[in-house]
């Protein structure tokens, strides 16, 4: 099985219908579309309303299509694997709920949580799956209802973040798929980004709910800078190593957390602005979900043999970098 590669051969988007705008923020805190647009690029991103509703939810419809459009049917699919830092709940894992609530019912599943990283990091173990030969068709999914952690009387953080995500299928194929990939990491990061109470060192209590505990905690500019160089310098590891030029790059699909960031690794990378997928004005940041909706936005300009370089970070500290050559045309 040596030279198998792994290979996304479908790929479905979900985001929720409700459009918090710049506009309804600036009656909810004090900041401006002006603001936000210069400091972010974000003009919307979407909501999931409604009681009861989590990510696996966004993530049962998402697969549903994609097994329309992919004509697989749900009992073919062998694994799970879901990225999220918003789960249904603490246990079991979102993984399962939505396999049930999907019809996967030949698939084993487990949740991965590594930030805004997380997504990368399951395709890259949804990679090993696959090349090892031990399993045949893999869904990775990645949803996030950010909406559920953000203070929405903080500023700084509730203009940033949108819910919605995507799912992708993964393959074996002799030729495309994932060529390459870098995953790092740096635990000391976690004091920068994270969300205090809800765990088992600070379970909920009156007091971390009445003290706000519960939503994201973020040294914006500490994380920024953090971002801007590690997203650099994993994208553009992952182009000298593959002997890549940027001619050669169809596409470099970045996590999308500030407009900023993601200029700053394009132009480290030597890529025209046209080579970039960017859907951060319409959707924001949904953390997990990111990288799968730009591939299901950008997916029918996709050709096979196309080499994207997907990028990304996020709290733990969590970076990394794939190369791969895309499929599929649809
Ligand atoms: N409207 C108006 N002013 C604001 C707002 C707002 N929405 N938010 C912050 N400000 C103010 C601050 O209060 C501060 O004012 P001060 O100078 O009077 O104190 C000023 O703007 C500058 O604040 P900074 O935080 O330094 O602003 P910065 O330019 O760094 O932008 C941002 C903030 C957008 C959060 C940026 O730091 C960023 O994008 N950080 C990285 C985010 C990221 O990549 N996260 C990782 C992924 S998320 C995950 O893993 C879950």
């Amino acid at each position: 099985m040596g030279n198998l590669k792994a290979a996304i051969t479908g790929v479905q988007g979900f985001v929720p219908e409700y459009v918090l705008t710049n506009a309804e923020l600036e009656q909810m805190v004090d900041t401006t579309e002006e603001w936000i647009v210069t400091r972010t690029g974000i003009k919307e991103r979407r909501i999931l309303k409604g009681e009861g509703k989590g990510p696996s939810d966004m993530a049962a419809l998402a697969i549903a299509k994609l097994l329309e459009k992919t004509q697989i049917q749900p009992e073919e699919i062998d694994l799970l694997i879901f990225a999220t830092v918003t789960p249904d709940m603490v246990f079991p894992a979102t993984a399962n709920v939505t396999a049930y609530k999907a019809g996967l019912i030949n698939a084993f599943g487990f949740d991965v949580n590594a930030a805004c990283s997380g997504w990368l990091y399951a395709l890259d173990a949804a990679k090993n799956y696959i090349e090892s030969g031990a399993h045949q068709k893999i869904i990775v999914a990645g949803f996030d209802k950010m909406s559920s952690i953000v203070d929405y009387e903080d500023r700084a953080t509730c203009v940033l973040f949108g819910d919605g995500g995507g799912a992708v299928l993964l393959e074996p194929h002799a030729e495309f798929g994932i060529q390459d990939t870098i995953m790092e990491s740096d635990g000391s990061g976690w004091v920068h980004l994270h969300q205090k109470a809800g765990g088992s060192v600070l379970p909920p209590s009156h007091e971390t709910v009445d003290q706000k505990l519960h939503y994201i905690y973020q040294e914006g500019s500490h994380v920024f800078k953090a971002a801007v160089s590690q997203m650099a310098k994993v994208s553009k590891e992952i182009m000298d190593r593959n002997r890549l030029s940027a001619d050669e790059i169809a596409y470099l699909v970045p996590h999308q957390a500030n407009l900023r960031i993601i200029d700053a690794v394009r132009r480290n990378m030597s890529l025209p602005e046209e080579k970039v997928m960017i859907n951060i004005h319409k959707f924001g940041n949904t953390t997990n979900g990111t990288i799968p909706l730009c591939l299901w936005e950008w997916e029918e300009k996709l050709n096979p043999g196309d080499n994207l370089i997907l990028s990304a970070f996020g709290g733990g500290f969590t970076w990394g970098a794939i190369y791969l050559k895309w499929a599929y045309h649809r």
